[in-house]
């Protein structure tokens, strides 16, 4: 049977979502829709009523309504409830069940794309505080056995916050950008989690980077553009890179698995949404 699935957020056109979970209904011969709907804050409430009125079976919750549609839903689990954010619903008989696949999207694209570096207690340094580096930190905070993990962000208190929020959790530090910048080469893995890099911002990076004798990892959270200037720079340097696009591709794959049970393709799903963010 046909089932109608979803993402609100606000801004919306612009989400792969859409792409992304119908490329997977057609190559499982699914007849389900999935459809963008553009949500504006006042709305929150009567759209998320509207979900249960019309059996929308399943959700899924961007910008800017991820932490304000938690009141509204019947249940939370725990993931969600640390990061104080929803990102996937579910509706089972009218109920609705609110889970958090961003921090687990960005740890599966790790395991998946350079598993050596969950193996060896890596050190990590995570630049940025907001809505995704903190989805990440406390995520690597809970569920990897980390030796370290460093915070740096341009406004000090956030990431102090953030930092604060780890500390039951892992060994965790504050670092000025600068003094980042001077220990950077100590890093197995170091996070671009800010926006800087974005485009159209596309020659700016989060920090420079500081030469280093051994093979590093650089991450970044951003998939537009595909390889940021961090990533372009860290590339140059033969260190290895991964970029944003992973982590958008498994969680999509975990909030589907929420919805049919099961892990999707996300292999196949890479190469699609290359090129259709070249069209
Ligand atoms: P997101 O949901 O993408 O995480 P966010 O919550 O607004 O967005 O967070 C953006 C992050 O990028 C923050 O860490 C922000 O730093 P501040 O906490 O100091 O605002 C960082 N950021 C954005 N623009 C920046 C810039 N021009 N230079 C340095 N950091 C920047």
């Amino acid at each position: 049977m046909s089932e109608l699935y979803a993402v609100i957020g606000d801004p919306i056109e612009h989400s792969l979502s859409p792409a992304m979970h119908h490329f997977w209904y057609e190559t499982y011969n699914m007849d389900h829709h999935y459809h963008a709907f553009r949500v504006k804050p006042d709305n929150l409430k009567d759209a998320v009523r509207g979900m249960k009125a019309i059996g929308v079976k399943g959700f899924n919750i961007t910008i800017p309504h991820k932490i304000n549609i938690i009141p509204l839903l019947d249940s939370v689990d725990d993931e969600a409830q640390m990061l104080g954010a929803v990102n996937t619903v579910v509706n089972r008989g009218g109920k609705l069940y609110g889970y958090n696949t961003d921090g687990l999207g960005f740890l599966l694209s790790l395991k998946e794309e350079v598993p050596e570096i969950l193996e060896q207690n890596p050190k990590v340094l995570i630049i940025g505080a907001g809505g995704a580096a903190r989805a990440v930190g406390l995520t690597l905070a809970k569920h990897v056995k980390l030796q370290q993990l460093d915070i740096t962000n341009r406004t000090m208190e956030k990431a102090r916050q953030l930092s604060e929020e780890c500390t039951d959790l892992t060994n965790t530090r504050v670092l000025s950008l600068q003094e980042a910048k001077d220990t950077l080469p100590d890093y197995d893995l170091i996070i671009n989690g800010t926006s800087v890099g974005l485009a159209p911002h596309i020659d700016q990076m989060p920090m420079d980077i500081t030469p280093s004798e051994r093979k590093q990892v650089f991450a970044d959270l951003i998939y537009r553009p595909l390889k940021t200037k961090w990533l372009r720079e860290a590339e140059a340097q033969g260190h290895i890179i991964l970029n944003g696009l992973p982590m958008l591709i498994y969680q999509g794959a975990l909030a589907y698995k929420h919805w049919f049970g099961k892990l999707p393709d996300a292999k196949i799903m890479q190469s699609f949404l290359e090129r259709k963010m070249e069209d």
